[in-house]
């Protein structure tokens, strides 16, 4: 039976972005009421996190992603399913790297990097553990004073994988095809294609530069921008249950999968939803004030 409309119950978890989704049944499928739902749900929290769900087959989880678009492949790492669109996720006892820890969007060194990122985390480590963190990156900008958002908006930055992808993925790949480390240059501050906002698109996992400053004042400023992105006030955390889905947007959010439950296992399937590439709209609105009020570090 598919989820019907009017089923979503659509629960915010923060004053600031994301959002649980309860009531709705991605094993069995969603009509186009619902799916709609979720969509809008989608945009307007950055992050939603399906509850209450059963293990989706490969084929499940492709058929829901397209549904938002064509899917986008991964430029390094190795296909290790039977379906070329899903990507494992897989951390255990001999593992050397665990994807995502580390504060990143994916794949932003593409030059059209994915928009939605679909995750079901199947095997969950037996200590506990395996969080992921989310940072919203419209609040980031949003909460800047309006002169630094005016630099910020006329900078671009270059993100890289040569320095990320071989010392993952070449122990995984055949040898037989040099790895693929794309770069890209992209708008500092992005303008959402499907909402018009407008966040920062920096990560201290890919960007490596400011293009056209010297590496001293633009590594000063990319680490300034870095510290402000990941401020906790700018975060929620997702603490799975098994089989849940988290389906997130990579143009307004990063995301840090923690690391904290080694010699365990966690594993499950993530397939990613081809974006375009980031613009900033000149024209486009500026946020309305943030009612955040950012500490200052210290205990007053
Ligand atoms: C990723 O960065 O896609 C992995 C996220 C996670 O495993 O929680």
């Amino acid at each position: 039976m598919t989820s019907g409309p009017g089923d979503p119950q659509i629960v915010p978890i923060s004053p600031v972005f994301g959002a649980e989704i309860h009531g709705v049944d991605l094993a069995s499928g969603i009509d186009d009421e619902t799916f709609r739902l979720v969509h809008q749900a989608w945009l307007e929290h950055g992050v939603v996190a399906f509850r209450d769900q059963s293990p989706l087959t490969a084929d499940a989880q492709v058929e829901f992603a397209l549904r938002i678009g064509p899917l986008h492949t991964h430029p390094a790492a190795p296909a290790e399913h039977a379906n070329a669109a899903v990507f494992v996720i897989r951390t255990h006892r001999d593992s050397s790297i665990s994807n995502g820890n580390g504060w990143h969007s994916d794949v932003s060194c593409d030059e059209e990097p994915p928009s939605a990122t679909m995750l079901q985390i199947q095997l969950l480590p037996h200590c506990g553990g395996g969080d992921t963190l989310f940072a919203d990156m419209e609040a980031a900008y949003a909460t800047l004073p309006a002169t630094t958002r005016e630099r910020l908006c006329g900078l671009s930055a270059i993100h890289a994988s040569a320095h990320v992808y071989p010392g993952r993925y070449a122990d995984r790949s055949d040898g037989e095809e040099a790895l693929a480390t794309p770069s890209a240059v992209h708008p500092v501050v992005r303008t959402h294609p499907e909402t018009g906002r407008r966040s920062l698109f920096v990560n201290p996992s890919f960007t490596v530069a400011i293009d056209g400053m010297d590496s001293a004042e633009g590594g000063e400023l990319l680490t300034e921008l870095h510290e402000h992105c990941t401020r906790p006030e700018f975060q929620i955390r997702h603490r799975w249950q098994p089989y849940d889905v988290l389906l997130w947007d990579n143009r307004r959010v990063q995301h840090f999968a923690i690391w904290d439950y080694w010699p365990n296992e966690r594993s499950g399937h993530r397939v990613t939803v081809q974006g375009t590439r980031p613009f900033f709209d000149p024209e486009g609105p500026e946020p309305d004030e943030s009612p955040l009020r950012l500490s200052i570090g210290r205990l007053a």
